[in-house]
């Protein structure tokens, strides 16, 4: 196998409605060296056309009433990990095959205690079916070209959980992310460290400690205390990038400020839907949710509108002439 390694890096984790484009992007920015995308359910993603977009450079996967479930683009191609949840191996090669040609590595979530990924079977729920997770992994190795990986919670005992990762191990996935919780315990509660670094003594692959982002990890220089911590060989963070994402600077984190405007132009640039920018923009302002911005964002309902709320507008207009400029000279070319 060759391509992305997995090897002391220090991942954005995958996270519902937060994982988005423009997010993955200012990552990017930050100095993160993976990116995964939120969960995509493989039902949804199987009924998806893959359509390259060429006013705004991207690859498009669009469902059947014209949503885009993911946007990619070339900037992260060898960067970005593919989450899905899936409980069917069949299935899940069939959404590996359609984005193999466009992302660096395919995921599987089994770690998600949400109903609607463990009600079919996805998720956390795979943790009670080691059988199931085997089947996944060995069909999605066998079947794409990419690396393939899977991101887990830990399971009761220490050596239920080092068990289930040599299991993992030799199906053959590149790596292995652990968030350090049972599937009962919510992310405020205490991680597990001990459980991380059994996993890490247990195999050869890499494993992504995951889980740090309450108490451990504030700032840049505390990625790489989590990863001695946990003995593992790369670190994953959901939570402390959703809140700042230049947690994955060195020296940072930048000022909120700072951030969200950045953010904000990969939103534009990418013409993320509004409602997805501003749910991204509000988990960023936590408790200044209720500041004269926040109450702003908040009645936004446009990108227009929150690019004004962030003194954003020209950089809004520029782009969106720019596009425009795109959209004319491929319709010209296209009656040619
Ligand atoms: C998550 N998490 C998550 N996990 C996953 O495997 N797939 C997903 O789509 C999501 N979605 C998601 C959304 C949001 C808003 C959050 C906060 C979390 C879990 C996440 O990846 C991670 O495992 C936990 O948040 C623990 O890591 P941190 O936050 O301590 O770094």
């Amino acid at each position: 196998m060759c391509g992305l390694s997995f090897r002391n890096i220090t991942a954005l984790a995958p996270m519902v409605r937060v994982g988005t484009l423009p997010m993955r992007l200012l990552a990017l920015d930050y100095g993160a060296d993976v990116v995964y995308c939120e969960e995509l359910i493989d039902i949804k993603m199987a009924k998806c056309q893959r359509v390259v977009n060429e006013v705004l450079d991207t690859v498009d996967f669009v469902a059947p009433d014209e949503r885009v479930m993911f946007r990619t683009c070339e900037r992260e191609k060898d960067r970005v990990v593919f989450q899905m949840g899936t409980a069917d191996p069949d299935r899940a090669l069939i959404v590996a095959k359609l984005v193999e040609q466009d992302v660096a590595a395919v995921d599987v979530n089994m770690g998600c205690p949400k109903e609607y990924s463990t009600k079919g079977g996805m998720g956390a729920a795979l943790l009670s079916d080691p059988d199931k997770i085997v089947a996944i992994l060995q069909k999605l190795v066998s079947g794409v070209s990419i690396p393939v990986t899977c991101k887990i919670r830990i399971l009761p005992s220490l050596e239920e959980t080092v068990s289930l990762v040599r299991r993992i191990e030799k199906t053959g996935v590149a790596a292995v992310a652990v968030h350090g919780r049972l599937k009962e315990e919510r992310p405020r509660h205490p991680l597990h460290l001990d459980h991380i670094q059994a996993a890490a003594r247990a195999v050869s692959i890499p494993v992504i400690a995951n889980g740090g982002s309450l108490d451990l990890v504030k700032t840049n220089s505390d990625i790489e205390a989590f990863r001695r911590a946990s003995g593992a060989s790369s670190v994953m963070l959901a939570r402390a990038a959703m809140w700042n994402a230049s947690v994955f600077m060195e020296g940072g984190p930048l000022p909120l400020e700072a951030v969200m405007e950045d953010y904000l132009k990969h939103a534009i640039r990418y013409n993320n839907h509004a409602f997805n920018t501003k749910y991204c923009l509000c988990q960023m302002l936590r408790d200044k949710v209720e500041s004269p911005l926040g109450k702003q964002l908040q009645a936004a309902q446009t990108t227009q509108e929150i690019s004004e709320a962030f003194g954003l507008q020209e950089f809004y207009q520029q782009i969106q002439d720019q596009l425009q400029v795109k959209r004319n000279s491929l319709q010209s070319c296209s009656q040619l």
